[in-house]
Parts: C-alpha cells; structure tokens; sequence
C-alpha cells in the first residue's frame, strides 16, 4: 500500500491536534474539578504542569494560546466607552471591570472634579499603573488600598460601578441574579446582590479566560509603556478616539455644571472670558502624543496597539467589534452580536437603550454639527487642527458646511493594528 508523504504529514498533523484538544479539554476539567476554595491552590500547579509539557512538544502552537489576554480600553469621557466596555463585558471568557481607577483618583486628589485637570491625572497615573497590573493578575485585594470606607473582611459595598460588570453581579460573585436576569439595570444588581465579596470576585476573575479594564484615567498610550512590556503581562491596548468637537457637544450636555460656560458660550454667540478650555485642549494633546506614538510603530507596540475611530465603529459596529477580536485573538461568541443588535438599532422599542450613543448610531455619530455653534467649532479645528487631520476628521469653513450633514466629516481611514 502507498503511503504519499502528504498523508503522513496529515495524519501527524490530526494526532497533534487531537493531543492538543486532549490536553486542553483536561486542563479545563482539573480546573473545575477543584472546589472552590482550594481552586487557588491546586489549578495553578497542574496548568503549569501540562502546559510545559505540551510546550515542550509543540513550543509555537501552546505558549500562544494558554496566555491570559489582558485588554486595556484607553479612552476619554463621552468617547463612547461605555459601549466598546460592554462588547467585552457581554464576553463569556472575559471578566471586566469598569474604570477601576476612579478609586485611585478618589483617594489621592479629594475634589474630584469631572474628567479631571491635568496635574491630577498625572498624580493618579503612577499609583494607577500598579492597581492595573495587580487587576490584571485578579489581585482584587489590591484595589482595598483605595476604596473608602476601608473594605473589612475582604467585602465592600463601595465598588465604584459594580453593576456595569457582569461577572460582578453573576455566579459565584452573586447568586442572586440568574443568567436570564444578567441583561438588567445596574441598579439591580446593587439592590439584589447585596455586599461585595472581594474573595468570590478574586475566585470569578480566575475562572475567566482573559481580563478586560476599561478607562478615561490614562492620558496617553506610552504611560502604558512600563506595562505593554512586562512579560508578566499579556496587555493589548483598544485606544478609543472620537471626534473632538463630537466630545464637547457632547460633555456639553452630560456635564451641565463643569460646561456650562460652554453652553453660555453657544447660547449668546460670545465667548465667556474665564471660559476653561484645558480639558478639550487635554484631550487633543493626549490624542496628538498616542495617535504620533501609534503612527510610528515602535517596537514596544508592535501586535499591542489598535487604534479604533468612535464613528467608524458607530458606522458599522459588527464589522468593528469584528477587527477588534480579531487582533486580540480571540473569538467573538454569539452573545457579543446579539448585544450589538440589540443595542445599536434606531427604531427597535423591545428593548430599553442604555446606551444611547450608539442608538441610530451613524446618524448621531455627527450630530454635534447641529448643537455646536460655528465659531465653538472653528475654535476647536484651530486648538486641535493637527490631531484632527491625523485621524482623518475634517473642518469645515463655514457654518453651512457645518449644518450639511449630507456630506460627512469624517474621512475613510484604516487604522490597522501592526504586528
Ligand atoms: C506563537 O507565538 C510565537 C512568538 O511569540 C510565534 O513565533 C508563533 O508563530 C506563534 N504560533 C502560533 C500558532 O500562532
Ligand atoms: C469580620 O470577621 C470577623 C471574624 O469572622 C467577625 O468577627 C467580624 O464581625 C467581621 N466584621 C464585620 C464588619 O463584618
Ligand atoms: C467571601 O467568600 C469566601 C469564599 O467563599 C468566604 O470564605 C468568606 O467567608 C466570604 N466572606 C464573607 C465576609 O462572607
Ligand atoms: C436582546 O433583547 C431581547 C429582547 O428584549 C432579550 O431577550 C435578550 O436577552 C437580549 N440579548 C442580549 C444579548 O442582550
Ligand atoms: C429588535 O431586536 C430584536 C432582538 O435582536 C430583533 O429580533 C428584532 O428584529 C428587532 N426589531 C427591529 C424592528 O429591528
Ligand atoms: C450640501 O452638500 C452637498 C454635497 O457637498 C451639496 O451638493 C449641497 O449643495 C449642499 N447643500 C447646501 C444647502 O449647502
């Protein structure tokens, strides 16, 4: 009997993979087999055991695949964060938690103020590398040093935001909440599950296969740098980018009292003279340093940085969340599209909008050129002209051009993540 080359190189490609299945689908039950309260003693022990071994056999198609991913979602308030979180929040695998580091920038800087001035988040940046990188190794503990009242026994009632995680509010953190009622409010999850076990959360992050941090907190990409290079890390950096006179409208109207000479400003068509332009200029400078810092492709970044545009992902939001997972590298379940339709069509009155940025999404992506005046927005193009051309958004010269929305702003661009 012949026996082609081309057939052994199959079968022993088969026996490979069907000794990696094996494995994998073992080391998944040593997992679960273990109670819970020992899970952290013995799990670890046996991964590393089978997982060296397998390495040893098959270096390249192990060491990728067993890594945790660590996702980090850099973005700036009213940028549309609150939806891309949720696009890893709805993820079986991914335990997420949002804006942990409104702790740090509580406990050090008292007067909070919204979005923060810019010494205060250098301040918070330093302590809020170190709370990230312990999040990231489920040291939930960690997060103790910085919420007030002091946590006692490892439980808190005081997680800022709690409810905007489901592994927060689900099995074994809450049992109170079953898998149908996990689409709710926030509020619920605070009413019906009761205080915070910081031990169970601990044990929740463990069980997920990959970690996702969402926050506003951190200027720029390269104050991740100490981070992106730990090899105890596995990070990947989701800068999120939107429109900068897109924020503004729509701080504008979230922020009544921090924006409000902004809305005098609209109003009377004169500018106030003590107006605060420092956050907007925050914002276009961070943008400025990351977009530069990505653009360049440094080493440091190299299959770590994807840079995603607000209104593109407003534009089409399956094809987005797509490329995200994509370059993550890891597989998007059905759940992330079904949350996805049901929370980006315009017209769909089944379910409740919570987050509206999205709702008729291409349509209102833009429709800051209908509440912004014409001289805020020439104000903004001339404060951030540089970093409005990087990332393909484009001015206007008149205030009918601003009103015409029959012709966009924002230019076909591919950020492509670079490996
Ligand atoms: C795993 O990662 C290494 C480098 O870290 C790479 O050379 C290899 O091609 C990867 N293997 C797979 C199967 O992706
Ligand atoms: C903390 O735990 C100890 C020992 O179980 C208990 O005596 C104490 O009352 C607990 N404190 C609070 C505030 O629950
Ligand atoms: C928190 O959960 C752990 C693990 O189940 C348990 O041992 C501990 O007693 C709980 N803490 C409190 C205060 O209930
Ligand atoms: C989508 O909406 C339907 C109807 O309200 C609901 O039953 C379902 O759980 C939702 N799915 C997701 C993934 O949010
Ligand atoms: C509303 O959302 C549900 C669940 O995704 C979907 O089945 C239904 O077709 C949608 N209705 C409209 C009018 O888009
Ligand atoms: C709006 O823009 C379109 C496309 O550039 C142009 O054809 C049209 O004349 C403009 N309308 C007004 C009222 O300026």
């Amino acid at each position: 009997m012949q026996c082609s080359w081309k057939a052994v190189l199959l079968l022993a490609l088969a026996s490979i993979a069907i000794q990696y299945t094996a494995i994998r689908t073992f080391t998944a039950k040593t997992f679960w087999l273990c109670s819970i309260p020992n899970r952290l003693n013995c799990s670890p022990v046996l991964d590393v055991e089978l997982v060296d071994r397998v390495r040893d056999e098959n270096p390249s198609l192990v060491s990728n695949v067993s890594r945790k991913t660590h996702i980090l979602i850099l973005a700036t308030t009213r940028s549309g964060s609150s939806f891309v979180g949720q696009l890893f929040n709805q993820h079986f695998d991914i335990f997420y938690l949002f804006e942990p580091l409104y702790h740090v920038q509580y406990a050090l800087i008292r007067k909070a103020s919204q979005g923060g001035g810019i010494t205060d988040r250098r301040i918070v940046l330093g302590a809020g590398r170190d709370l990230l990188r312990s999040l990231y190794d489920c040291d939930l503990y960690f997060l103790e040093n910085y919420i007030k009242p002091q946590p006692v026994n490892h439980t808190t009632d005081k997680l800022f935001r709690r409810g905007a995680s489901k592994a927060l509010c689900s099995p074994p953190v809450c049992e109170a909440l079953g898998p149908v009622d996990i689409h709710m409010e926030e509020g619920n999850c605070i009413k019906k599950c009761g205080t915070l076990n910081l031990t169970l959360a601990t044990e929740s992050c463990k069980d997920h296969e990959h970690v996702a941090i969402k926050t506003v907190r951190v200027p720029e990409v390269s104050d991740l740098r100490a981070l992106v290079e730990d090899p105890r890390l596995n990070l990947k950096v989701i800068q999120l980018v939107r429109d900068p006179r897109g924020i503004l409208a729509s701080r504008s109207e979230t922020f009544r009292d921090t924006y409000r000479l902004w809305r005098i400003w609209r109003a009377t068509g004169r500018k106030p003279y003590n107006l605060d332009t420092s956050q907007i200029v925050a914002v276009c400078e961070d943008y400025l340093n990351s977009v530069s810092t990505g653009l360049n492709r440094p080493l440091w970044l190299k299959g770590k940085y994807m840079l995603v545009r607000y209104e593109d992902l407003a534009r089409n939001p399956m094809k987005k969340t797509e490329e995200i997972y994509s370059f993550l590298g890891i597989s998007m379940d059905s759940s992330i599209e079904r949350w996805i339709e049901n929370n980006t069509r315009a017209d769909n009155t089944s379910v409740k909008h919570k987050y509206g940025t999205l709702r008729n999404s291409a349509a209102t992506a833009e429709n800051w050129r209908l509440t912004l005046s014409y001289d805020i927005v020439e104000f903004i193009q001339n404060t951030c002209q540089e970093v409005l051309a990087q990332l393909g958004y484009k001015t206007v010269n008149s205030p009918q051009d601003l009103k015409n929305l029959s012709f966009t702003l924002v230019e076909e661009r591919s950020f492509s993540p670079f490996f």
